[in-house]
């Protein structure tokens, strides 16, 4: 390698890494608009009118992350009161692991209360408020619903949305609890390879260097990334092959950095995972 082309022990090809962590929320989400605006409409419509939404899709493609960016956008709002909750029931599987979540998202101190008690004490701050919405991600990892029922009977006029992974998840709920939810369902389609590519490209610009990636390299991971339907895999290829290089001291990420990034993270060669993985507790994050 010419001395040019090496890179110096105190340079880095990143400029900031952490865009490419999972929990990084992008300040833009191409191909996400229109299901945000929407879903922002609906929170808009409150208290008037409560809406429940089911949003359903495979893993990897923006259905937290758009949750999330809507919260955000309503917590820096000054004109929306509208209290945003998020909990994750894959973490919270339980009602009283959940009421403890939303006790610290609602400030209430938990120490020398019993679990009826504290449920009671978060249904009256949520219902002190003037609206609330409360999202459920990742719902069909629950062990057990019935949480769902309390909180629809109580809370009957906030927007409850429920993201889960299976759209027949709503099929197996107890009727009692369907009929009262009825949620609208909202379908996230996987990206095609060109918003693939614009996605990892949009992370990239922000997260490297300029003109580090060599085309070729960058191909494969967007190919890669789009050929297992988790944007994740995206961003974890981008940055190990970015480490890749930078372990070989070289100042561009070629096609053979990504190559050893792909055999690091154990993906499958090309052409055989085409189907959206089933998401693991080791996948990335
Ligand atoms: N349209 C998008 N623009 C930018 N990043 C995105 C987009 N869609 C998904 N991502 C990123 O992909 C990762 C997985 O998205 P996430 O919302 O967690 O997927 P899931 O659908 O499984 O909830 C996150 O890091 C997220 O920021
Ligand atoms: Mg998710």
């Amino acid at each position: 390698m010419h001395s040019e082309d090496m890179l110096k022990d105190e340079e880095s090809l990143f400029t900031s890494p952490g865009i490419l962590d999972i929990d990084y929320l992008p300040r833009l989400m191409p191909f996400r608009e229109e299901q945000q605006k929407y879903l922002a409409s609906i929170i808009e419509r409150l208290p008037s009118l409560g809406t429940n939404i089911l949003i359903h899709g495979p893993p990897g493609i923006g259905k937290t992350a758009c949750i999330r960016w809507i919260f955000r956008e309503l917590r820096e709002s000054e004109s929306s009161e509208t209290v945003p909750i998020l909990i994750n029931c894959w973490k919270d599987t339980d009602l009283q692991k959940m009421v403890l979540s939303l006790c610290g998202q609602l400030g209430i101190n938990t120490s020398y209360r019993n679990p009826d008690e504290l449920f009671s004490l978060v249904i009256h701050m949520l219902k002190s408020f003037g609206s609330v919405v409360l999202a459920f991600d990742e719902i069909d990892r629950t062990s057990d619903q019935t949480f769902l029922y309390q909180f629809v009977e109580e809370l009957p006029h906030k927007c409850l949305f429920l993201i889960s992974t299976k759209r027949d998840w709503l099929a197996r709920l107890d009727t009692r609890v369907r009929s009262r939810l009825i949620p609208e369902m909202i379908e996230f389609r996987p990206y095609d390879m060109e918003q693939t590519r614009r996605i990892l490209e949009e992370r990239k610009k922000h997260a490297f260097v300029q003109n580090v990636w060599e085309r070729d390299a960058f191909e494969i991971v967007a190919a890669k990334c789009y050929g297992n339907g988790d944007i994740r895999t995206g961003l974890a290829l981008l940055k190990a092959s970015g480490l890749a290089a930078e372990h070989a001291a070289s100042r561009k990420i070629k096609t053979e950095h990504v190559k050893e990034a792909i055999k690091k993270l154990d993906l499958k060669p090309s052409g055989q995972d085409i189907a959206p993985a089933g998401r693991k507790l080791t996948d990335f994050s």
